[in-house]
């Protein structure tokens, strides 16, 4: 079986690229700046080319009693083929930053690039966009629809990015084929078991052919072998050079990856 991603016709036509150029170079200076360290163009690539950097990030949720300071001042930079875990307490800041580097919120302060584009540069619309041709999204509580089955939940992403019916069709189908669900196709998300329902739900995150997957505690409802089963399929992706960001508390996904960062307080330590 070929193992390597696809990618849909929707995703191959040449759009949403944003922010190039300028950006790019600038998003090298930011990065070099702040990451820091010495920056050897031959091997790295500035943060526009980077799968998602960030640049000092803050979040402060504005309160009326207070102010939450729920992200700190983050810098770092994901690489395609990464695959980095980010760990931490609950109430660390772990959901806010992977919401902030998937563009699924903004920062108070500080940048986001994400895929080849500045966050900050795009609107609403052309985020939106950006985020459902270049970006996977996978949760804790799979976010299934419950009256679809596995494959038309697959089809969604690809039906809002415009592949035609019959293509749409055969790339749900052999994503379904490639998180070892080819079995499973007119299953709703009610007759699956919760390691299914993760599985069918990281199907539809690779729908458009993502540079990058984020992932929000995708084990934390699955008993032991199931989120074994997880690890090995982000493993064989990230293989396949998929970037991959996994916040999480279990300690064998975050050891599965091949970088670990700890949130203390909306800090990365060390
Ligand atoms: N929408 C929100 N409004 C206000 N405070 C929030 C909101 N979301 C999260 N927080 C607070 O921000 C901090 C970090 O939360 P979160 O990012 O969910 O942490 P984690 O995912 O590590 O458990 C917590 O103190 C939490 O209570
Ligand atoms: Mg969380």
């Amino acid at each position: 079986m070929n193992r390597s991603l696809p990618v849909p016709t929707a995703a191959r036509a040449p759009r949403g690229e944003h922010a190039r150029g300028d950006a790019a170079s600038h998003a090298g200076a930011l990065v070099r700046g702040v990451v820091g360290g010495t920056v050897d163009y031959g091997r790295r690539l500035p943060a526009a080319e980077a799968a998602v950097a960030a640049v000092d990030v803050h979040r402060t949720y504005r309160q009326q009693a207070s102010d939450v300071q729920a992200v700190r001042g983050v810098s770092l930079s994901v690489e395609p083929g990464d695959f980095l875990a980010i760990t931490g307490a609950s109430g660390s800041g772990k959901s806010t930053l992977l919401h902030l580097l998937g563009g699924l919120d903004t920062p108070t302060h500080g940048e986001v690039f994400l895929a080849g584009a500045r966050v900050r540069d795009l609107s609403e619309a052309e985020l939106a966009r950006h985020r459902l041709m270049k970006v996977g999204f996978v949760f804790q509580r799979f976010h299934l629809l419950s009256m679809l089955s596995a494959r038309e939940n697959v089809e969604l992403p690809l039906s809002e990015a415009g592949v035609p019916r019959r293509e749409r069709r055969q790339r749900a189908e052999w994503l379904l084929e490639r998180v070892g669900l080819a079995h499973r196709l007119a299953h709703r998300p009610g007759e699956l078991s919760g390691g299914e329902r993760q599985r069918v739900a990281v199907a539809r995150a690779l729908a458009n052919g993502p540079r990058v997957l984020l992932a929000d505690e995708p084990t934390g409802e699955l008993d032991r072998a199931n989120s074994a089963a997880i690890l090995e399929l982000f493993t064989s992706l990230n293989a396949d050079g998929l970037a991959l960001i996994v916040a999480t508390h279990d300690m064998h996904l975050a050891e599965g990856a091949g970088r670990c960062l700890e949130l203390v307080d909306g800090r990365l330590n060390g």
